[in-house]
């Protein structure tokens, strides 16, 4: 082509070779000339100007602690902008959480339409889930054990729906054999994390030891019972400075006061200890009042105190004895009280459940008793910390404080017609009354007692 035009080829390269520089240098110049003289492109000021202020702004939030900067996320014009969004987002999820709910709720009701026909068929065709269910929902309180169980069964049933979430007709019907397994799997206290006493790491190597291990007499982590007169009979003069820190810290006042308010007619206080509970009593609403405790120390000093407060009281009666010796020290009069009352006493008995039995004993018909005790709470992490300590709680106040209270009641065969949790479940607040005494209608769930409703209660011959 260059010696087309003239040029050739050894001289058209040499010309380019020396061009190509030339003419890029050029170029070089002018761009940089413009760029001294003036700027190289057009430049809208304006955005220049925003663009800055923008740039300020940013750097002022990036400034900002975390939750200003969202403070004025939520005031910009932006969010407001994608409130739309978030308003349709949001409205579909509690739309989705409420179709989730509601299925549950109809599967539920369709389960109880079921074990309602089973139990009108045949009372006794009812799997113990099945009994639970039924006894739950119909307004009856299920005894400590029960509960403990039906809450795992109903994980289960749970786990069964979420299998077969789209098998709308099926229906949960476990097997007793299927029950035992998932009881089995779930229901294991946490036996490797605490020390544990020499027989029972043997124990635990077996697995079918380590299941099954949910009641007081099972954990082995519950300290072996004994005889705590001798301890609180020497701790008797130093108690009340010991425990009052620890009481005010956690309100134990209010407890205790809701506790004395119980009483009317004839009462009977077991483990009476220092009277602690003289301050909220109120003579008024009684007869009769004894004050029992095993320690004669304590005794003394519940009785020099209630002098102190109420003078001369006639109808009162102070007497060393055991909880466990109740009837035994009733002896052949015919004592009967209108209410038991006991205030962190079970944890201290050597035999609680012999106590409580006792006291059911010694109830009126249509007594009451009532109780503010300390035990196993509602965590897993407390429990375990209770389990952990159980040893050192035991030297230290003669106090097994990782008792399952429920249980205790449970095991001596008392109906509970009033419980209240507090300081995570490790306080309990009971009244208890006899199995056969009926409930009056103030203890009764506030939309019973509104509607006048009653029910009868699921009796159920169990298979073995
Ligand atoms: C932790 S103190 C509680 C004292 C008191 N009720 C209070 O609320 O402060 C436990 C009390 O139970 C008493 N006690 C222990 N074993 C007993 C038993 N088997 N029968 C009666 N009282 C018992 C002890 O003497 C002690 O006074």
């Amino acid at each position: 082509m260059l010696s087309r035009v003239g040029i050739r080829p050894v001289r058209g390269l040499l010309v380019v070779g020396v061009a190509a520089p030339v003419v890029r240098l050029t170029a070089t110049r002018n761009y940089s000339e413009q760029q001294h003289r003036n700027r190289p492109f057009s430049i809208n000021e304006k955005a220049l100007v925003e663009q800055r202020k923008r740039d300020l702004e940013k750097a002022k939030l990036d400034s900002m602690p975390k939750w200003r900067q969202w403070a004025v996320y939520f005031q910009s014009k932006e969010f407001k902008k994608s409130m739309t969004f978030y308003y349709l987002s949001g409205f579909a999820i509690v739309l989705v959480c409420f179709y989730y709910y509601m299925r549950d709720r109809y599967y539920e009701d369709k389960q109880m339409d079921h074990i309602r026909a089973k139990y009108a068929k045949d009372p006794e065709s009812l799997s113990e889930y099945e009994y639970l269910k039924l006894k739950a929902l119909s307004g009856e309180r299920l005894k400590a054990k029960e509960d403990k169980k039906f809450k795992l069964y109903q994980m289960m049933r749970k786990e069964f729906r979420r299998k077969n979430i789209l098998e709308y007709d099926i229906m949960f019907e476990p097997t007793p054999q299927d029950l035992e397994e998932w009881y089995s799997r779930q229901a294991r206290i946490y036996v490797n994390k605490a020390p544990v006493e020499d027989n029972v790491e043997e124990k635990n190597e077996n697995e079918n030891e380590k299941v099954k291990k949910l009641g007081n007499n099972e954990n082995p982590h519950v300290m072996p019972p004994e005889d705590t007169t001798g301890f609180y009979e020497s701790k008797a003069e130093e108690y009340d400075d010991a425990v009052k820190w620890e009481e005010r810290g956690i309100l134990m006042g209010r407890r205790r006061k809701w506790l004395m308010e119980q009483l009317h007619g004839d009462v009977l206080e077991v483990a009476c200890g220092t009277g602690r509970n003289l301050k909220y009593l109120n003579l008024k609403n009684i007869d009769l009042i004894t004050f029992l405790d095993s320690s004669e120390k304590m005794v003394a000093i519940t009785q020099q105190k209630f002098r102190e407060m109420f003078g001369k009281y006639p109808r009162v009666a102070f007497t060393v004895g055991k909880a466990e010796d109740l009837v035994t020290l009733a002896g052949s009069s015919s004592v009967k009280y209108d209410t038991i009352v006991e205030a962190f006493g079970l944890c201290a008995h050597e035999d609680p459940v012999a106590a409580l039995k006792n006291m059911t004993t010694l109830l009126k018909p249509g007594g009451r008793i009532v109780l503010l005790e300390h035990g196993r709470g509602n965590y897993d992490m407390i429990n375990n910390h209770l389990d952990f300590r159980s040893d050192k709680r035991m030297k230290t106040w003669a106090c097994r404080w990782n008792l399952d209270i429920g249980e205790l009641i449970d095991d001596a065969g008392l109906d509970v017609t009033f419980e209240k949790r507090v300081h995570f479940g490790t306080t309990w607040m009971m009244v208890c009354k006899r199995p056969e005494d009926p409930i009056a209608l103030e203890e009764k769930p506030f939309f019973d007692q509104l509607f006048g409703r009653d029910y009868t209660p699921i009796k159920l011959k169990k298979k073995d």
